[in-house]
Order: structure tokens, then sequence, then C-alpha cells
């Protein structure tokens, strides 16, 4: 490997330094709404004009009246309706404006939603809040596939791994954030809740400034927008003054003309193709696996999961399952251009399969075997560390490199609106069949797990270390081929391609 091509600059730190706070964002959007429940449902029948009630020997529990827990549930959910709808615009956004413009005008989305929040208590605070919701979900449906479009586009070969897990990274930096921020004695107070929920703009407002700085995505530059010269001050710029870009140019040069001779790829097109059958098939499945291996079962409804696991402190549990999955998401930044995505997602999704047939075992035998409840607490804590190995970073940054430029936009919004058609299933149906199914719901999760596990296997190639074309290029042979799909053949085949 090119030592030259590993090495990290200056301007490429800051340039994803900066994308990554779209992620951050997204991530403080998930997790924002779990800690203030209680109390913004207090606020939201105030201004109603209803009462909750304690549940008379239960601390707990209280009979919120149900016109509140609808505005509640619209509030949680509106969000992923939000990212859902936006998501599909992501390639048409990023290929009219270019993916600085574009960002930057997302960001105003995550302003307005942001301050709609914020002022909700001066108003209807329930629309406020929900109308906000809606708009920061658009947001992040849009940021989700901005970031690492654009982060996969000004990366060396050697790091496109690296650097696009980063994208997770700052996801559950976020979600950690919004989980210690949200606690009652910080900001999910009853007077500092609206701080809480308005703070969701403040990276916006960074970064649209620190974006000027930013360079523009060198291959749009180029295979978009036709300018040689300008991408080739830009590769100097992002990989070093002494870098030799006439590489990275003629790759440019060979899909721009492979652009040029095909038409402009939509959505319809990606499944029509059969060019693009295979990669998108695989880009769906990945995003399937990474929303129904279970895990926002655990982020959603990690606390009442703790207090029926009989945990003394499910808050801190909570916390505590932020705190591992941050530390699990920097180790495999370090571990995928070293082990290759292949492997590590088929760990990472083995290893989640073992942890759910614990946990379902654990939480079985709870009532009779002394112990259980720790069991099923370290089950959940690997369950999460397996996820951060492969299932969480490695769908969000591979559909950018299983298509070429042509293709690549069109790709990022189908594989995103499966992804949060996904996660709205989840959350809208987890605790329904985990009232259904008591201690035994994770064992749905495992079989799916297995299934996922083994379609990987067998469909998954290894991006790792090859060039945006060689990776098409193996998609194409492999359809005239029709070969068995292992590690080797795809690594052998680059100097065909
Ligand atoms: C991924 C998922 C998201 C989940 C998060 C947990 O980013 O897309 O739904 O909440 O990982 O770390």
């Amino acid at each position: 490997m090119d030592r030259k091509e590993k090495s990290l600059t200056g301007t490429l730190i800051f340039t994803v330094s900066t994308a990554v706070l779209g992620s951050l964002q997204f991530g403080y959007g998930i997790g924002v709404i779990n800690a203030p429940q209680k109390i913004i449902e207090h606020h939201y029948a105030r201004k109603l004009g209803l009462v909750i009630m304690q549940k008379s020997g239960n601390m707990t529990e209280d009979y919120v009246p149900s016109t509140v827990t609808m505005y509640w549930s619209l509030s949680v959910s509106v969000f992923s309706i939000g990212g859902l709808v936006s998501s599909l615009f992501v390639g048409w956004i990023a290929d009219k404006l270019g993916r600085i413009k574009a960002t930057m005008v997302v960001n105003s989305l995550a302003v307005i939603g942001a301050l709609l929040m914020g002022l909700a208590p001066l108003g209807q605070a329930h629309a406020l809040v929900i109308a906000g919701r809606l708009i920061t979900g658009l947001y992040c449906g849009l940021i989700a596939g901005l970031v690492p479009i654009y982060i996969g586009e000004v990366s060396p070969t050697a790091l496109r791994g690296a650097l696009g897990t980063l994208h997770q990274l700052g996801i559950v930096t976020g979600i950690l954030i919004s989980q210690v921020v949200g606690l009652e004695f910080l900001l999910g107070s009853d007077k500092l809740w609206p701080v809480l929920l308005g703070l969701s703009g403040v990276p916006a407002v960074i970064q649209t400034v620190l974006l000027f700085f930013c360079p523009e995505s060198p291959r749009y530059v180029f295979i978009n927008l036709g300018r040689e010269e300008a991408a080739k001050s830009i590769l100097k710029k992002l990989r070093g003054d002494y870098y030799d870009p006439s590489k990275d140019l003629e790759e440019m040069r060979r899909e721009k003309e492979e652009a040029a001779s095909e038409k402009k790829v939509s959505i319809i097109q990606l499944f029509k193709s059969s060019n693009y059958r295979q990669p998108i098939l695989v880009s769906l499945v990945l995003h399937m696996s990474q929303q129904f291996s279970g895990i926002n079962g655990i982020f959603y409804y990690s606390t009442s999961i703790f207090t029926k696991a009989g945990i003394s402190q499910p808050i801190y549990a909570t916390i505590g399952v932020g705190a591992v999955n941050t530390v699990a998401t920097i180790v495999s930044v370090f571990l995928v251009e070293k082990a290759g995505r292949r492997s590590l997602y088929i760990i990472g999704l083995a290893g989640m399969c073992i942890c759910a047939i614990i946990m379902t075992i654990a939480l079985a035998l709870l009532s009779s075997h002394a112990g259980m409840s720790y069991l099923c607490m370290v089950a959940i804590f690997l369950f999460v560390v397996f996820f951060e190995v492969g299932p969480g970073p490695i769908p969000w940054f591979i559909v950018a490199e299983l298509f070429s430029q042509g293709p690549r936009p069109a790709a990022m919004a189908v594989s995103g609106f499966c992804n949060w058609s996904c996660n709205f299933i989840i959350g809208m149906c987890f605790q329904y069949i985990a009232d259904a199914c008591g201690p035994y719901v994770f064992i749905i999760f495992a079989v799916l797990l297995l299934g996922f596990t083994i379609f990987t296997y067998f469909k998954v190639p290894e991006t790792k270390g090859k060039s945006f074309e060689e990776i098409s290029a193996e998609f194409r042979k492999k359809k005239h081929g029709g070969k068995k799909s292992t590690e080797m053949e795809y690594l052998g085949t680059s100097s065909e391609a």
C-alpha cells in the first residue's frame, strides 16, 4: 500500500470532522426524546387543561390521559416519518447543489426544527414539539445520506472504511450526549426541557460556518461538473502537496466516460438495470439487517428491559449502554481497515445472534435462578458491542462504496429509505411484540440474525482497499460469470477489471 495514500492531512481531518457534526446531530435527535418523557407529558397535560394522576401505591406509574399519550407518541414517531420521506431526496439534492451546498441548505431545517421545539412553551407546546420533531426528522433523513456520500468521496481508498465509520461514531456520540444531558438534574427538568430539545440546532450552525472552509468533493467537481483542474487542486489539498493525483484522476475520468455513456440513474433504473440489481440487493439487506438486528429494541426500550431484568438503577444502565456503544465504535474505526468489512459484518451478526439467545435464556430463568439479571445485562452490553463491530457502521458507508458516481446518490436514497422504514417498524412494533412474547422476544431477532449472517457470507463482497471502479467491475463480472463469491475471488479480480 502506498504510504502517502494512508496519510491523514490537516485538511482531510478538518473536512471529515466538520461533516460528522451532522451525524452527531442525527444521533442527538434519536436519543433526546427518551429521558424527558414524563416531564414533557406533564407539560402537555397542563397546557391542555388535563391532569396526570399517580397510580395509588405505585411511585413509577401514572394514569396518562389518552390525548396526552397520543400527542407524546406523535412527538416521538413523526421524527422517523420525516426521515423516511426526506431520505428519498438525498440523491436529488446532493447532485443538484453539490455535497457542500446541499448540507448547508439542509442545515436550515435543523435550525427551524430546533427553534420550534426550543420555543414550544410559548405556544401550543404539543403542536410546536410535533412540528419541530417532524422538521428535525426531515433534516436527519437527508444528513444521514449526505455525510457518508461526502466522506466516501473525499477519503483516500485506504482510509475510506475508517473515516466512513466516523459517521456512526458521530451518531453514537450524539445518542450518548443526549442521554447524559437529558438527566433530570441537567437539562431534563421541568424548566429546561425546551433547551434540551432546542440544543439540537447548535451543531448545524457551527457546521454551516465550518463548511465554508471545506473543499467540495473532488469526484463531484470532476465527474458531475467536468472541472478537472479544480478537482486536481482539491485532491492536492486533501492529500498533501506532494501527492500525485494522476491515479485518482484517471479513475474519475473513466467513471465520467462511463456515466456519460449511460442515462442518469434514477431510483427506478437501479432496480431495472441488471448491472445494479446485485449491489442494490446487498445494500438493502445490509440496512435491513442493521435495523432488524433488534438494536433499537435495546436503544428505545432499554430502561424497561433493565427494569424487567431486575436492575436497580435502570437509567444509569441505559447510559452505560450508550457509553459501551461509543467505545465499541471507536474500536471499530481502527479494526475496519485491518479486518475488512465482510469479516467484521459476519462476526458482528453472529455475535449478536449468540447474545440474543443468551438474553432469552437469562430472561426466561430470571425468577427461578439467581444471578440471571447480571447475565442478561452482560448479554445486552455484548449485543451492543457486536453491533458496533460491523452492523452499526458498515451499512452507512458501504453503499457509497458499492456504487460508482452515477448511481451512488440514488442508491443512498433507496438504502436510507429502507433503513428509516425498518427503524419505524421496530419503533412501532417492538413493545407489542415484547408484550406478546415476554422473555422470548429476542428469539425472533436471533433467527433473523442467523439469516442475515448466512446472506452476508454468500453475497457480500469485500470492498476494503478497492477503488470504486474495481468494486463495480467486480459486480459486473459476477453477473456474467455467476460464480460463488468468496473473499479470495473478490481480491483476486481487480487486475482483470
Ligand atoms: C445506527 C442505526 C441507528 C441506531 C444506532 C445505534 O446508526 O442506524 O438506528 O440507533 O446505530 O448506535
